[in-house]
C-alpha cells in the first residue's frame, strides 16, 4: 500500500536508468516514524549501484547478482531482499521503526487510566535503549515509567480545561480543550544521534454539541441526574459519571434516550461516518446546498493537500481537521477507516485513495451536521452554535479566530435575557435572529450562546469559494451576502466589501427610532434636517478615503490578540495603531460628542436620564411624543449616542446632525476643536 504513495515521482525519474542485472528497491517509512530512511545503508555495499532520495522516500539502484541483500536505516528494522529480482524492475517495501508503539493518537476518555507500551518488532530493537517520556506539566494523575522506560501509565484528567459552567445538554469540546498530552518516544541507538517520534493521549474527544453523535466517541452531558431511559438494541452502554458531568458513549448505532433528574428528555443519535448515505445531494433534497459546499475551500481540503499546497508534515494533526471523523475512535471516519485498509501515508493525489476514503477525505456535510440521521426540529438550534466550528478552528496560537471572536462582546450578545425573549432583539442579539431562522431558537434551558460564527459565514455559500463578485484583493472566506442597501439605503461602495456582514447589525432600522448606528454614521447616512425633514447626507470620510476604502470597518476593525498566528483579526479590534496607516498619529477622542447627545436625548426624552448612560437607548421602552421638529432633533440625537465611537466613525457628519438639532433647539453648536489630518 504504502508504494502507492512515494512511487510515482521515482518510477516517473527512473524509467530509463535501469540497466538489465539491476532493480530499483524504493523504501518508504510512516511520516513522523522516527526512522532516519536517508542514512540507509545496504549490505554487501558492492550492490549499490546508485541511490536517490526526495522528501518522502529513499531509492537504491541495486544488483541483483550478489544474493540476498540487507538495507538497514537508524531506528527501523532491516530489510531482508531473498531473491534477485526480475520484472517490472523495481520493488517497494516500507521500513518499520524499531518499536511497535500503537497508534500515534488515542482518545482515552477523562479520569481514565492508560498504559502506553514499547514492544521490539526485531532483533535490533534490543540493542537500542527506549524510553517514553511526558512533560512534567502534562494533565495526568499518577504518572508511571516503569520498565526501563518502556512502559508508561498514567490517568488522565480531562475537565481541567472545559468551560467552568458548561450549558445544559453535550458538552462541546474543540480542538484546543481536549486535554492532549504530547508523549515523546526516545530511542537510543548504540551509536549515532538519538531519534524521537511524538504521540498524543487525549482525555477528550472533540464534539460540536450536536446530538448526532458518532459510534465508539465518547460526549460528556452538562445537566444533573442524567439517566439512560432507553437505548438501542444490543447496545451495552452504561452511563459514567466524571465530575459534576456525565459521560456517554454510544456502542451500536440508534438513538439513546436520556432523561435529567428533572425529567428534561435528551435523545443523541449514533452512527458511523462510513456508513451514513452521502445522498444528501439527490435532486429532490438539497442539490443546490451539496453543489455550493462542494465547491468549498473546506470541502476539497484534502484533495488541495495532496495537490501539494500545503505538505502534510504531521498528517495525524491534519486530518483531524482536513477530513470527517475523530482520529483515535472507532467513529468509520477517514482516520479510523485508514487504519482498517492499513493505509499509512497517503498518496500523492486524491483520486488514488480508496473509494471508501475519498467521501470521508475533506470536511464533509458529516464533518458539521454529524454521522447520524437528520436531528429532529428541537435539536435543529445546535448547528448555529461556534462550536461546530470550534471542533477545529479552535487550535491556538495557529488557528485563533474562535478565541479572537470569543473576545468580543459579539460573542456575548445575547447575555441580557430581553434580546434573546424578544423577536425584535433578537435580529441583531442572537444567530437565529439574524438568519431570520426562529424555528432555530434555542431551548430557555441553554441559556446565553453569543452570535455565532455563521451569522457573518455561509457555509452553503452558492458562490463558493473562489472567486464571486467581491471586490478586488478581498478573500471571500464563504461571507454572507446580505443586501446592504436594504439594511442602509444609500450606502456607499466601500459597505460592498467584506464587511458587507456587519452593516445589518450596525444600521439605525427602520423603526420610528434608530438602533444601533455605527454603519449610519460611517457612512455620514440616516440624519434628517430637523426643519425641513430632509435627509442630511455626508461627510463620509472614512467611508470614502482612497486608501483602503473597499475594507469598509476592517480597514480599522481588524486587529486582536498579538500571539495568535490566524485569525488575530477576529477579534474586530480598532485599537490606535490601526489609525496609523492613514494618520501620523492617531487622532484624539472626542467625548464631548456623546456627552452633548446625552444631554441632548436627555433634554428631549427626561424619562431615559441616568438609565440611558449604563444601557444604549435602544435598549430602553420608551416612546416619544414630540412635535416633529423635536422628533427630528431627536433622531439625530439618538443616532449619535447610538454609536458610542461616532466621534470616530465620523466626527464631522456626528457634529452636522447635533448642530442641526440644536439649532432647530435654538442653541449654540458644540465647540469646535483642530481637525485630525492625515
Ligand atoms: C462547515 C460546516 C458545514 C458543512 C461542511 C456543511 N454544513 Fe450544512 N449547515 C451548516 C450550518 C452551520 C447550518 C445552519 C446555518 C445555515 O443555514 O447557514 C447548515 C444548514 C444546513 C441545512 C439546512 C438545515 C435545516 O435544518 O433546515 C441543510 C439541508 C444542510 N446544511 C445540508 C448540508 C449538506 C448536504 C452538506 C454537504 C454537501 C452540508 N450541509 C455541509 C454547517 C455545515
Ligand atoms: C472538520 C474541520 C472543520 C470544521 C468543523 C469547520 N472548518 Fe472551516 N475550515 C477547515 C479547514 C481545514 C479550512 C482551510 C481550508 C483551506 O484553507 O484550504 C477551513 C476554512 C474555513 C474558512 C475559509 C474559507 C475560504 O474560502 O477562505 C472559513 C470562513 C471557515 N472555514 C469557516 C468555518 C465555519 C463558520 C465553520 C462552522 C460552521 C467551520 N469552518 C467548520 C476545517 C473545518
Ligand atoms: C440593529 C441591531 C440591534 C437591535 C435590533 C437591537 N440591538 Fe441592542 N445592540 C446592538 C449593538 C450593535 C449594540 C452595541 C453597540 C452599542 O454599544 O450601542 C447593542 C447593545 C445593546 C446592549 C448593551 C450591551 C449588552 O448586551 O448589555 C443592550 C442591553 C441591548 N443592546 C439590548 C437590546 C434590546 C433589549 C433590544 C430590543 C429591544 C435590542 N438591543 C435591539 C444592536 C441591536
Ligand atoms: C462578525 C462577523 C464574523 C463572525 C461572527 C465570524 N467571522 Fe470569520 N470572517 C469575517 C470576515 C469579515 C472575514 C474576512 C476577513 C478579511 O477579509 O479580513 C472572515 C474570514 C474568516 C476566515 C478566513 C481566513 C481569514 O482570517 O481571513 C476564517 C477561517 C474564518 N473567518 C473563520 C471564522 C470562525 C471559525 C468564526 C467563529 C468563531 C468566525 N469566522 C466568525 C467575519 C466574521
Ligand atoms: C448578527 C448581528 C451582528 C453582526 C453581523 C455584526 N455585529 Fe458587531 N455587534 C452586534 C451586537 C449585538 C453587538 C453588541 C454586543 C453586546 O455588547 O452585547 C456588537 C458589537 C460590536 C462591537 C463592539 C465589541 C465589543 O467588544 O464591545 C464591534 C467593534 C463590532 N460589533 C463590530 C462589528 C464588525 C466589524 C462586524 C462585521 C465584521 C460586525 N460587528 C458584525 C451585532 C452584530
Ligand atoms: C476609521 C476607523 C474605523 C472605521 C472605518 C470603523 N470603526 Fe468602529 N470603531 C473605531 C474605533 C477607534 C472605535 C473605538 C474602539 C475602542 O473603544 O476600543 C470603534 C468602535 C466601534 C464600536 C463599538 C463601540 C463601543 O465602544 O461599544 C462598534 C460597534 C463599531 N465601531 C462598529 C463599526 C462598524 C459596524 C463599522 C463599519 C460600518 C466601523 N465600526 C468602522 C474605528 C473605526
Ligand atoms: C484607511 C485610511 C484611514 C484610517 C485607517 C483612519 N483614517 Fe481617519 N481619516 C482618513 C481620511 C482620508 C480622513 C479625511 C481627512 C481630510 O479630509 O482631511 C480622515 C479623517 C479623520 C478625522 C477627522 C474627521 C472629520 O470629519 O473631520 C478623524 C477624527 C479621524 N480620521 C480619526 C481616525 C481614527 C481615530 C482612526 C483610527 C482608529 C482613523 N481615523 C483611521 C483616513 C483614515
Amino acid at each position: 500500500m504504502m508504494g502507492r504513495a512515494i512511487l510515482p515521482a521515482f518510477v516517473l525519474a527512473f524509467g530509463c536508468t535501469r540497466s538489465s542485472g539491476d532493480f530499483w528497491l524504493v523504501l518508504g517509512t510512516e511520516p513522523g516514524s522516527g526512522v532516519r530512511l536517508s542514512d540507509a545503508v545496504v549490505s554487501p555495499s558492492g550492490a549499490l549501484v546508485e541511490r536517490r532520495a526526495d522528501a518522502r522516500g529513499v531509492a537504491f539502484r541495486l544488483r541483483t547478482d550478489k544474493g540476498p541483500l540487507r538495507v538497514s536505516a537508524p531506528g527501523g528494522c532491516p530489510i531482508v531482499v531473498e531473491a534477485p529480482l526480475q520484472t517490472p524492475g523495481f520493488m517497494e517495501r516500507r521500513v518499520e521503526p524499531l518499536f511497535d508503539l500503537g497508534p500515534k493518537l488515542r482518545v482515552v476518555g477523562p479520569e481514565q487510566r492508560f498504559e502506553l507500551r514499547a514492544v521490539e518488532r526485531c532483533d535490533e530493537a534490543k540493542r537500542s535503549r527506549f524510553e517514553f517520556r511526558a512533560p512534567t506539566d502534562a494533565p495526568l494523575d499518577g504518572l508511571r515509567i516503569e520498565n526501563g522506560g518502556r512502559t508508561l501509565s498514567a490517568k488522565t484528567r480531562g475537565l481541567d480545561r472545559l468551560r467552568r459552567r458548561p450549558a445544559w445538554g453535550i458538552v462541546p469540546v474543540s480542538a484546543d480543550r481536549r486535554s492532549v498530552t504530547e508523549i515523546t518516544a526516545r530511542v537510543t541507538l548504540p551509536k549515532g544521534e538519538p531519534l524521537e517520534r511524538t504521540l498524543e493521549v487525549a482525555a477528550l474527544a472533540r464534539s460540536s454539541g450536536l446530538p448526532s453523535i458518532a459510534e465508539g466517541h465518547p460526549v460528556l452531558l452538562a445537566g444533573s441526574g442524567f439517566r439512560l431511559e432507553k437505548k438501542p438494541e444490543g447496545s451495552r452502554a452504561e452511563l459514567r459519571t466524571v465530575g459534576e458531568l456525565t459521560e456517554l458513549v454510544p456502542d451500536v448505532r440508534g438513538d439513546f434516550e436520556l432523561a435529567d433528574a428533572a425529567g428534561r428528555k435528551l435523545v443523541i443519535q449514533s452512527g458511523r461516518y462510513d456508513e451514513m448515505p452521502l445522498d444528501c445531494g439527490r435532486s429532490d433534497c438539497h442539490s443546490a446546498i451539496a453543489a455550493s459546499v462542494g465547491s468549498s475551500l473546506m470541502t476539497r481540503v484534502l484533495e488541495a493537500d495532496l495537490g501539494g499546497r500545503h505538505p502534510l508534515e504531521r498528517p495525524e494533526c491534519a486530518l483531524a481537521c482536513h477530513a470527517t471523523g475523530e482520529p483515535g475512535t472507532s467513529d468509520g471516519g477517514f482516520s479510523h477507516v485508514m487504519g482498517e485498509l492499513e493505509l499509512a501515508t497517503l498518496p500523492h493525489d486524491f483520486v488514488e485513495l480508496p473509494r471508501a476514503l475519498r467521501r470521508l477525505g475533506g470536511v464533509g456535510c458529516l464533518a458539521c451536521h454529524g454521522p447520524a440521521r437528520v436531528p429532529p426540529d428541537d435539536a435543529k438550534w445546535a448547528v448555529l452554535r461556534s462550536d461546530v466550528c470550534a471542533v477545529c478552528h479552535d487550535a491556538p496560537p495557529r488557528y485563533g479566530h474562535v478565541v479572537a471572536f470569543g473576545t468580543t462582546n459579539m460573542a456575548l450578545a445575547d447575555r441580557d435575557s430581553r434580546t434573546r425573549e424578544r423577536t425584535e432583539c433578537a435580529r441583531c442579539h442572537t444567530t437565529w435572529g439574524s438568519l431570520g431562522e426562529p424555528e432555530r431558537r434555542p431551548p430557555a434551558e441553554v441559556g446565553a450562546l453569543g452570535l455565532g460564527c455563521v451569522a457573518c459565514h455561509d457555509i452553503h455559500d452558492p458562490s463558493g469559494s473562489p472567486p464571486h463578485a467581491a471586490p478586488s484583493g478581498l478573500r471571500p472566506a464563504l461571507l454572507r451576502h446580505p443586501d446592504v442597501r436594504a439594511a442602509l439605503p444609500g450606502a456607499p461602495p466601500a459597505a460592498d466589501g467584506a464587511s458587507r456582514v456587519c452593516i445589518g447589525c450596525h444600521a439605525p432600522g427602520n423603526g420610528p427610532l434608530p438602533e444601533a448606528s455605527a454603519a449610519a454614521i460611517w457612512a455620514g447616512l440616516g440624519g434628517v434636517d430637523p426643519e425641513t425633514g430632509e435627509a442630511l447626507v455626508g461627510p463620509e470620510k472614512h467611508a470614502r478615503n482612497s486608501l483602503d476604502a473597499s475594507r469598509g470597518c476592517l480597514a480599522c476593525h481588524a486587529s486582536g490578540p498579538p500571539t495568535l498566528e490566524r485569525g488575530a483579526r477576529h477579534a474586530f479590534e480598532a485599537g490606535s495603531k490601526s489609525c496609523l496607516p492613514c494618520h501620523r498619529e492617531a487622532p484624539e477622542r472626542r467625548p464631548e460628542i456623546a456627552a452633548a447627545a446625552r444631554a441632548l436625548v436627555g433634554e428631549l426624552l427626561p424619562s431615559t436620564r441616568g438609565r440611558a448612560s449604563t444601557e444604549p437607548p435602544h435598549a430602553l421602552p420608551f416612546v416619544a411624543a414630540l412635535s416633529p421638529a423635536k422628533n427630528r432633533a431627536l433622531r439625530n440625537a439618538l443616532l449619535v449616542l447610538e454609536d458610542p465611537a461616532a466621534d470616530v466613525h465620523n466626527l464631522g457628519y456626528a457634529r452636522r446632525l447635533l448642530d442641526a438639532s440644536l439649532k432647530a433647539l435654538g442653541r449654540n453648536p458644540v465647540k469646535q476643536k483642530a481637525e485630525a489630518r492625515p
